[in-house]
């Protein structure tokens, strides 16, 4: 870590009980922070707080919330702002995927989808670094997804895309006032994510092994570019690639190409999976 403050900091993960968010709380106790682990399974953040305690001595805060409630988002959004007991890293990462298409799926999952992967994201951001910013000092990770650039995804893509425009604006806002602002967008990770969503995690093809990545290649690449300030994290040299030749093919022919791909191919391997 190439600028980590020195005393024992203070780092909130959202949806640090499970997949990313249980690797990156690991990874940052690991660092030497304390934590504050965010989620809505009270008896699961209990289990992941003894567990880091005991596994790196530092000090774990539980927070259980359900960041598509308004009332407990704002309770985490007071958390990440205190001045009483700074957060110094925010990780956005709670998140989930929908098996449904926009158009005909059901308008509430839609909107939940939205107030976490988007509007908490939004909220918390703001929080973070309303406070980071007088104090000098911050680190704000939010995680988007190599979908994000993917236009046929569903709505997954486009709550993506929003983090990732969202968080390159944010970089660009806060240059020379000490704090950073980084999004990671990963390719395919076995997390609990596609259970959740009703996916499939991919077969054992040398394909399906070649796009999996490692979780903690990914947690380990992302936070080495947050303190060092890159605004943007694509972990892997594979999935740099694939997100280069997105980000230059006309976004058309991207989505003419994804929309024409057979329905179970888009089952096995979703763009709304990652
Ligand atoms: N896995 C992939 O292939 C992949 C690829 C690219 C990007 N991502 C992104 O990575 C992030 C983490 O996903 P993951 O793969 O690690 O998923 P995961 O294993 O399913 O973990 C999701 C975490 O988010 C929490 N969560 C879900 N809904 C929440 C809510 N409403 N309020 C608070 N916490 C909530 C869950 O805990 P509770 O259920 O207890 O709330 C859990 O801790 C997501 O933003 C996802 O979009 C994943």
């Amino acid at each position: 870590m190439s600028s980590a403050p020195s005393s024992r900091p203070t780092a909130l993960v959202t949806g640090a009980t499970a997949g990313l968010g249980a690797a990156y709380a690991r990874s940052l106790a690991g660092r030497g922070f304390d934590l504050v682990v965010v989620a809505r399974d009270v008896a699961r953040l209990e289990t992941t707080a003894a567990t880091l305690r005991s596994e790196f001595g530092v000090e774990v805060e539980v927070l259980a919330a359900d960041l598509s409630d308004r009332a407990a988002l704002e309770r985490v959004a007071e958390r990440v702002a205190s001045t009483r007991a700074p957060v110094d890293v925010l990780v956005n990462n709670a998140g989930f995927g929908l098996r449904q298409r926009f158009y005909d799926g059901v308008p509430a999952d839609h909107e939940r989808m939205f107030d976490v992967l988007c509007r908490a994201v939004m909220v918390l951001s703001r929080a973070a670094t309303g406070a980071m910013v007088p104090r000098g000092r911050g680190w704000v990770l939010n995680v988007g997804s190599v979908a994000g650039l993917v236009p046929g995804g569903g709505h997954y893509s486009a709550a993506k895309a929003y983090v990732i425009v969202l968080t390159e604006t944010l970089a660009g806002e806060l240059r020379g006032t000490g704090v950073k602002a980084t999004v990671v967008e990963p390719g395919y990770v076995r997390t609990e994510f596609h259970a959740r969503s009703g996916m499939t995690s991919g077969g054992s093809s040398s394909l399906s092994s070649r796009i999996w990545l490692d979780i903690d290649d990914v947690v380990d690449a992302s936070l080495d570019d947050l303190f060092a300030g890159r605004p943007v994290s694509v972990p892997t040299k594979r999935w740099k690639a694939v997100s280069t030749v997105l980000d230059v093919l006309p976004r058309g022919l991207v989505s003419r190409v994804w929309n024409g791909m057979p329905s179970g191919a888009r089952r096995r391997h979703p763009t709304s999976g990652q």
